[in-house]
């Protein structure tokens, strides 16, 4: 699991995170995007051909399964301190959210559907026949 700490500034005020491209963030950060009010549903079920994105879950927390087409990880994210970098062609799932459960994601392209794996045996043959060539 590819889990990056990320650095907290504290003080008697609180905390408080700074995300910087390719600094804290390796990559050019190209679009944000959040997930909230989640329900019972599992999300992700893809992976993407070129995207690298960052997810960190700002509040509550849920389970993320990722899986390079060989190995299958899985982490309880329940920290903002805690980053999970997904790069390209890793498949994710991301379940058991809790009520507040509140997940912010830095990505390195803009939205373009036709970068992604939606189905998970179309996965596995790109992974595997990339690795052969
Ligand atoms: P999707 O990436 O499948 O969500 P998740 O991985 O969280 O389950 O996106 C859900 C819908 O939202 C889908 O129709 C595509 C659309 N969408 C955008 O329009 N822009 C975006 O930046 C994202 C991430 C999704």
């Amino acid at each position: 699991m590819n889990t990056i700490q990320l650095n907290s500034i504290t003080d008697s005020r609180g905390s408080l995170i700074s995300l910087e491209a390719n600094l804290t963030v390796p990559f050019d950060i190209k679009r944000v995007y959040y997930l909230f009010d989640l329900t019972n549903s599992p999300r992700g079920l893809h992976a993407h051909l070129e995207l690298n994105q960052l997810m960190i879950c700002i509040n509550g927390s849920c389970k993320i399964k990722l899986d390079d087409g060989y190995i299958k990880t899985e982490v309880i994210l329940n920290n903002p301190s805690n980053g999970v970098l997904i790069n390209k062609l890793v498949w994710r799932e991301m379940s058991d959210f809790s009520k507040d459960c509140k997940i912010i994601v830095l990505a390195s392209d803009l939205y373009k559907e036709s970068d992604y794996i939606r189905n998970y045996n179309d996965f596995i043959n790109i992974v595997h026949s990339k690795n052969r060539s």
